[in-house]
């Protein structure tokens, strides 16, 4: 990792490989910093946990990213987002977090139909996180809603377009069509990796919202104006770590992100990751 006046990694965290959507934009567009992904793999699925599990998952990772220096924590997931954000804010009043939240904004604000679908685990439409943004931004727009069952364990396994992703998909999306939807809304970071099957199935009359990009932006806001962006000399180091099984991990890197890369093991320990 680079030294320099503002060393340590930016830290970017997931219940599983979802995280990485959102890391690769981060990528995109911040080439330069230093990143340390960690996908909490032992716990995946968040969506199906309770909000005070996942808050306790999420400071326990906080803490480990931040003895790693982190000098700004990406939550690069909804279901994290919605359960602890506020939680973490408070709890570590000097760091600064980019969270999560559904993209119904954009989505209410660009559709012509009046009519929005969200696809999101049942922990994010349960949080109040999403009915505030409903309520804010969605009034008089007709939100339609799917946690996709199962599909956070099919991309998990690499599964981007078997025939059960395809059903699962189908079963979601098709009722929305049959109710005039033109915008779709990625409200879990792990569904933009199926945005091709999406698309083929909903067709191009329908906008697909992934808010990968949006949150990348909003790092580097952050990053700027709190001054910790990092040195332009080289190119940005990514470090990932799972606590679930490096090997499969490392196997489906290439799929997910385009390139190889090692991945290190985490263990959780009474309550701490070591
Ligand atoms: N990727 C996550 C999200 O954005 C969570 C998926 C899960 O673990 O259920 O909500």
């Amino acid at each position: 990792m680079k030294q320099g006046p503002t060393p340590g990694p930016i830290g970017v965290f997931d219940s599983g490989v979802g995280g990485l959507s959102v890391l690769r934009e981060i990528r995109r567009q911040l080439p330069f910093e230093d990143l340390l992904f960690v996908a909490d793999q032992s716990h995946v699925p968040y969506g199906l946990r309770s909000s005070s599990q996942v808050r306790d998952f999420s400071r326990v990772i906080t803490n480990y990213l931040l003895s790693h220096g982190s000098r700004l924590i990406v939550l690069a997931c909804n279901t994290a987002s919605a359960a602890a954000l506020h939680y973490l804010r408070r709890s570590f009043p000097d760091v600064p977090f980019v969270g999560m939240e559904p993209a119904v904004k954009p989505a209410a604000e660009g559709t012509k139909s009046r009519t929005v679908g969200v696809l999101a685990t049942p922990a994010t439409f349960q949080g109040e996180l999403y009915h505030s943004v409903v309520e804010r931004f969605a009034k008089g727009v007709t939100v339609l809603t799917d946690t996709c069952q199962g599909l956070v364990g099919q991309i998990e396994r690499g599964d981007f377009d078997s025939p059960a992703t395809r059903a699962i998909l189908e079963k979601a999306l098709h009722p929305m069509i049959a109710r005039g939807v033109d915008r779709v809304v990625m409200g879990c970071t792990h569904y933009p990796f199926v945005i091709p099957l999406i698309e083929e199935i909903v067709g191009p009359e329908v906008e697909v919202i992934d808010p990968g990009p949006a949150v990348a932006r909003q790092v580097g806001r952050v990053l700027e104006t709190r001054g910790l962006r990092g040195s332009e000399s080289s190119l940005g180091a990514v470090q990932y770590f799972t606590t679930g099984d490096p090997a499969k991990l490392r196997q489906l890197l290439p799929k997910l992100i385009g390139e190889e890369s090692p991945v290190e093991a985490l263990h959780w320990e009474q309550g701490q990751l070591g």
